[in-house]
């Protein structure tokens, strides 16, 4: 019920909290290391970190949500690689990562945020994003709107101001990300498509859309918040996870934002098709998320 949700928010809100002071000392712990590269490893490739820190605040994040919420399901970034795959069930699941933007942790770059996600009925309908070194909190229910409180001030409503409506997609300022997967297939795949974005069509850059800008904040979650803040008109990526999206999908649509494609990283049967495109038809009008969130799929717009 919506009681019950404004409890669980309650509880993931401090919870949130008590994981970035962890996430803030490991970031002290990592920088002032003599070696920094001792305890960054790597999954798949090189570019694909993981610390041990990743793994401390998972650690932290299930055994409290354990704690309190026993019969609740967990799926985690960390427990995910290290083999714990349990298929999503229609049982209230929190969906965790418990660091966002691993390589920004890695290089001090303040862009970081632990995303808790809770899922019900195979939905995200409550998700809390907090990035410990701006002390930035996003918070939303399904149905109940999302908000920002930062430092000591109060919640603020989301968006900070009414979208403007895009004619197209030249006057919008675009997040896009350069994810892990670097094979040259992906990557000549993204740089087409982030080509067209930023592109001058009277240049002869082909099918050249020329946003404003394009941005890269190496932070999933941290997108989603920034479209439902108003500073972001778009984000765009391939290959999230559904760590990645789940807190930041009820956070944009409380927002008003439009999240295409995201939804299927739930989806057991989720299919390329499922996947909207960048168009200019559903940007008119609003601000919104567009996140196609299959792994494995370069795709491009
Ligand atoms: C990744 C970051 C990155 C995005 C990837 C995510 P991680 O999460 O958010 O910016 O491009 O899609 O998986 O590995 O730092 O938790």
């Amino acid at each position: 019920t919506a009681t019950d949700l404004q409890s669980i928010l309650k509880f993931t809100e401090q919870l949130a909290r008590t994981a970035g002071k962890l996430i803030l000392e490991g970031s002290k712990a990592i920088q002032s290391a003599p070696d920094s590269q001792a305890d960054i490893g790597e999954k798949k490739n090189a570019v694909d970190l993981v610390t041990e820190y990743d793994v401390r605040v998972e650690e932290l994040v299930k055994s409290t949500i354990k704690e309190k919420y026993p019969d609740f399901q967990f799926v985690g970034e960390e427990s995910y690689a290290a083999g714990s795959r349990n298929p999503l069930t229609d049982e209230p699941t929190f969906c965790v990562d418990p660091i966002d933007g691993t390589t920004n942790f890695v290089h001090g770059f303040p862009f970081v945020c632990i995303s808790l996600g809770l899922i019900y009925k195979r939905r995200p309908v409550l998700g809390v994003i907090y990035n410990p070194f701006l002390d930035h909190l996003y918070t939303g229910i399904k149905g109940q709107g999302s908000f920002l409180t930062r430092g000591a001030s109060a919640p603020v409503k989301l968006p900070l101001s009414s979208p403007k409506p895009l004619p197209s997609l030249s006057q919008a300022i675009i997040a896009v990300e350069w994810g892990a997967d670097r094979t040259a297939s992906t990557i000549d795949s993204k740089s087409r498509s982030f080509g067209r974005l930023a592109g001058d069509p009277e240049q002869g850059v082909a099918g050249g859309k020329m946003a404003h800008s394009l941005r890269s904040m190496g932070c999933a979650a941290l997108n989603f918040a920034m479209v439902a803040q108003g500073g972001l008109d778009v984000y765009w990526e391939i290959g999230c996870w559904p760590w990645d999206v789940s807190a930041g999908i009820v956070i944009a649509e409380e927002a008003g934002g439009l999240v295409s494609g995201a939804h299927a990283a739930f989806e057991a049967t989720a299919s390329s098709d499922a996947f909207g495109d960048v168009t200019e038809e559903i940007l008119t009008g609003r601000k919104y998320v567009v996140v196609r969130a299959i792994a494995g799929n370069p795709g491009e717009t």
